[in-house]
C-alpha cells in the first residue's frame, strides 16, 4: 500500500524583524493540521521559511550597521528557535538566500520562457511602491499612500521584466469557476473573483535599483522582485530546480501540487492571482487550495511591528511554564489561539483572556478530569483499569454508556470533529472535544458521585464501570485533542498506561471501547496546574519587556527560550562605540506620574527632556509610588520608536537596573545636571 502525501505550507516570513504572536498564528494553525493529517496516516510535508531578500531587508541591515547577509543569518535563527520552542514540526525550512532556492527561481523563469514565450517581456516601469509591504501601490508617478500600512509609497522608475498577468484573466476565472474551493473561506473567493473580473494589469517581476536579490538569468543587472522570489519557495523547498525542466527531483514529483497554502488574508492576491498565473505560464500544476485566515488583533489593530502593538510568544510560553511549574505554555497558547477565534475571521489577542481560557478549559476542565480519574483508579482499584461487568451493561439508564447505541453516538461525535479538522475549523473541533470532557466526563462523575462515599459492598460493579467509562473518555479526548494540545495529551496518554507516541495513533481509526481492562495507569500528576491571572499577566509583561530591552541576539545566541533570563555581567557580545552612539540617552525630570489602570507594574510618567515633555510608560509601579518619582532626575532613552503598553503610548524608556528579584532601581544622579543633557 502506498502512503498518501499531504503537503502544506505557511508563508515564508520576512526576515527583517522578530516574529510575534500574530506571525506565529499561521504556523501554529498549520502545525495542528500537519499533526492531524499525520494521525490520519498521511506522509506529511510541512514547509515554512524566511523571506530574506528585498529593499526592507537592505534597509533594516543598514540601520543596524551590518550586512543584509548578517541580518538574515541572525534573524532566520530567531525564527527557527521560536518554531522549536513552540513545538512546530516543520519538515522543510526554506531560506530564499540559499543557492538551491536561487537556482529554482532562475529555472522557473527559464521554463516559463520555453512554455509561454510571450509571458515575460521587458518594459519601462514607473509607479509607486511600498517598501514595507512590498506592494505596488499605483502605476502612476502621483504621490500615493500604501493601502496596507498607510505610509507614503516611493516613486520607482526603471526598466523591468514584466509578467503578462493580463493574459491570464480568463484562465484564472475558469479556474475559480471549475474549482470554487480553490480559495477559502468562500467570501475570500468572492473577493478574489471580483478583483480578477475588474481586469488585470501586467506586473513587474524584476528590479534594477535593488542589489539584494536573486540575479535574473543572463541579465544580472536585474534581481527578482521579492514576491516572485518568495512564492517560488513553495516549490524550491521541496526540490524544484533539478534537471532542465526543474522537476526532476522525485520528492518534488511526489509532493507537488501542494494540498494547501495557508496564509493571512492580506497576502491573498499574491497567492490566488499571481502565483497560479506564474505556475500556469510555467506549465506546472496549481496548488489545490489557498486558505486565508484572519488577523490577530491586539489593542484593536492588526498586531504588527510597524504599529508597535505586538506581543511575543516566548514570554507567554515561558511565563506559563514558570508559574505552572510544568511545560504547559505551548499548549496554553495553541489552545487559546485555535479555540478562541473562528479560523478565517479576525480575532482578538489578550493576555487576560488567554489565562482565563487556560484556567477554565485546561486546568479546571481537561486537567481536572484527568487527575480525578487517575486518582480514583489508584484509590479504588490499585492503579488498574477495571472491567465493565454485564450487570453494569444491563442496568437501566447507566447501561446506555456501554451499549452499541452509545458507541454509535461516540462515532458520530468523532466524525464531526474530524470533519472540523478537515475544514480547518479548529474552534469547532475543540468545542466538540470539550463537550465530551464536560458531558461524558465531568457530568457523569457529578451525577454518580463515586467520591461522595466509599464504595459500598455490592457496588463494586458500579465503581468498575464508572472508572472505565471516564478513563476511556479521557483516552478519546487525548487522541482527538492531540493536534491542538500535543504536550499535555501525550502526558495523559502515558498516565493512562498507553505506550508509544500519541502522534503515531490513527485518529481516523479511533474506536470507542478499546481501553483494555487491567491496564496499569501512572501516578496522577496535574497536567495543567492552575495559575493566578494577575500574576501571570504581569509576569508575561515583565518577560516581554526583557525581550524588548535585550540586545538583538547575535548569530550564536542562546535559544529564544532563554531570552528572558537576565544576562550575566559580561555575557553579551561586545559592540563598537558607533553602536552605542546610536542610543540617545538623556537626562529628564519627572513632572507627573500616575499608575496605569489594570496593572500593578506600569506607571505613566510625563518627563521633561529639555526640548519637550514626553509621555513614558515605565515598569516601576511595584517598586515606587508616584510621589517618590515626581521631581526626580532620571535617565531616558530618547530615540526609541513609540509603542503602546496596555493601550497607553510610551515615547521613550526610563533606564533602571534590575535587582536579582526582578525589581527595578531607577538610575539617577548625585550631582546636579541640567535636564536634556546627553549621556555618553
Ligand atoms: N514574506 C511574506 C510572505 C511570502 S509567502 C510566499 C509575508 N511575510 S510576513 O512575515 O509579513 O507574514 C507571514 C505570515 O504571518 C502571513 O501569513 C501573515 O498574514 C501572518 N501574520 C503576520 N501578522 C499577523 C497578525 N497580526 N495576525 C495573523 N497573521 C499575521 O507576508
Amino acid at each position: 500500500m502506498t502512503t498518501k502525501t499531504y503537503y502544506l505550507t505557511t508563508p515564508i516570513y520576512y526576515a527583517n524583524s522578530r516574529p510575534h504572536v500574530g506571525s506565529a498564528y499561521t504556523t501554529i494553525a498549520c502545525d495542528a493540521v500537519a499533526r492531524y493529517k499525520r494521525m490520519c496516516g498521511y506522509d506529511v510535508a510541512y514547509l515554512s521559511g524566511t523571506d530574506e531578500h528585498g529593499v526592507n531587508i537592505e534597509r533594516a541591515a543598514e540601520k543596524l550597521g551590518i550586512t543584509p547577509a548578517e541580518l538574515v543569518d541572525r534573524n532566520q535563527k530567531i525564527f527557527r528557535d521560536l518554531w522549536k520552542l513552540l513545538g512546530i514540526q516543520l519538515t522543510h525550512f526554506v531560506r530564499t538566500t540559499s543557492t538551491e532556492h536561487a537556482r529554482a527561481v532562475q529555472t522557473l523563469v527559464r521554463r516559463t520562457r520555453r512554455h509561454s514565450p510571450d509571458a515575460i517581456y521587458k518594459a519601462k516601469y514607473e509607479g509607486r511602491y511600498c517598501i514595507y509591504d512590498n506592494l505596488y501601490v499605483s502605476d502612476s508617478a502621483e504621490p500615493a499612500n500604501c493601502p496596507l500600512c498607510g505610509r507614503p509609497a516611493e516613486l520607482i522608475s526603471e526598466e523591468n521584466y514584466f509578467f503578462r498577468l493580463s493574459a491570464y484573466q480568463e484562465k484564472l476565472l475558469t479556474l475559480y469557476q471549475k474549482q470554487p474551493d480553490f480559495v477559502q473561506p468562500d467570501f475570500r473567493m468572492n473577493e478574489v473573483r471580483s478583483f480578477v473580473e475588474a481586469g488585470l494589469k501586467d506586473v513587474s517581476i524584476s528590479r534594477k535599483a535593488i542589489k539584494w536579490g536573486i540575479p535574473w538569468p543572463d541579465d544580472p543587472e536585474h534581481v527578482f522582485y521579492v514576491w516572485y522570489d518568495a512564492l517560488s519557495s513553495y516549490i524550491s523547498g521541496i526540490g524544484f530546480g533539478e534537471g532542465p525542466e526543474g522537476d526532476a527531483n522525485p520528492r518534488f514529483k511526489e509532493l507537488w501540487p501542494a494540498d494547501v497554502h495557508m496564509i493571512g488574508k492580506e497576502i491573498i492576491r499574491f497567492h490566488a492571482v499571481y502565483w497560479p498565473a506564474f505556475l500556469m505560464a510555467a506549465g506546472l500544476p496549481l496548488p489545490k487550495r489557498i486558505f486565508a485566515h484572519g488577523w490577530l488583533l491586539f489593542e484593536q489593530e492588526k498586531m504588527s511591528k510597524s504599529k508597535g502593538n505586538i506581543a511575543y510568544a516566548e514570554p507567554i510560553v515561558n511565563a506559563f511554564d514558570e508559574l505552572a511549574g510544568a511545560k504547559v505554555g505551548n499548549d496554553a497558547l495553541r489552545y487559546y489561539l485555535l479555540r478562541e477565534t473562528v479560523f478565517g475571521q479576525d480575532g482578538n489577542f489578550s493576555r487576560e483572556a488567554l489565562v482565563t481560557r487556560y484556567n477554565a478549559d485546561l486546568a479546571n476542565g481537561l486537567g481536572n478530569l484527568a487527575s480525578r480519574t487517575l486518582a480514583m483508579i489508584h484509590q479504588y482499584r490499585g492503579g488498574q483499569v477495571p472491567e465493565v461487568s454485564q450487570k453494569a451493561k444491563d442496568t437501566p439508564g447507566f447501561g446506555r454508556f456501554f451499549s452499541p447505541e452509545w458507541s454509535e453516538s461516540t462515532k458520530k461525535a468523532r466524525v464531526r470533529i474530524l470533519h472540523s479538522y478537515d475544514e480547518f475549523q479548529f474552534s469547532a473541533a475543540a468545542g466538540e472535544i470539550w463537550e465530551i470532557v464536560a458531558n461524558w466526563g465531568d457530568q457523569v462523575l457529578s451525577t454518580y458521585q463515586p467520591w461522595a462515599k466509599e464504595p459500598q459492598p455490592g457496588q463494586e460493579w458500579f465503581v468498575d464501570a464508572l472508572l472505565w467509562l471516564v478513563a476511556e473518555t479521557l483516552r478519546h479526548v487525548a487522541v482527538l485533542a492531540h493536534p491542538i494540545i500535543p504536550d499535555a495529551t501525550q502526558k495523559i496518554w502515558e498516565q493512562l498506561g498507553q505506550t508509544g507516541k500519541l502522534g503515531d495513533q490513527r485518529i481516523d481509526q479511533l474506536k470507542w471501547g478499546e481501553l483494555r481492562p487491567g491496564t496499569r495507569v501512572g501516578r496522577p500528576e496535574a497536567v495543567f496546574p492552575r495559575i493566578e491571572k494577575k500574576e501571570a499577566v504581569e509576569r508575561m509583561e515583565a518577560m516581554e519587556e526583557e525581550i524588548r530591552k535585550g540586545p538583538a541576539p547575535a548569530p550564536k545566541a542562546e535559544p529564544a527560550a532563554a531570552a528572558s533570563a537576565p544576562a550575566a555581567p559580561g555575557a553579551t557580545s561586545r559592540i563598537g562605540i558607533e553602536d552605542f552612539a546610536k542610543v540617545e540617552l538623556r537626562v529628564g525630570e519627572v513632572k507627573s506620574a500616575e499608575r496605569v489602570a489594570g496593572t500593578d507594574r506600569l506607571m505613566k510618567l510625563v518627563v521633561d527632556i529639555g526640548t519637550e515633555q514626553r509621555q513614558i510608560v515605565a515598569g516601576i509601579a511595584a517598586a515606587y509610588t508616584p510621589e517618590q518619582v515626581v521631581g526626580r532626575k532620571v535617565v531616558i532613552v530618547a530615540n526609541l520608536e513609540p509603542r503602546k503598553l496596555r493601550g497607553v503610548e510610551s515615547n521613550g524608556m526610563v533606564v533602571a537596573a534590575t535587582r536579582p528579584d526582578g525589581s527595578p532601581v531607577l538610575c539617577t544622579f548625585i550631582e546636579d545636571v541640567p535636564v536634556g543633557s546627553r549621556l555618553k
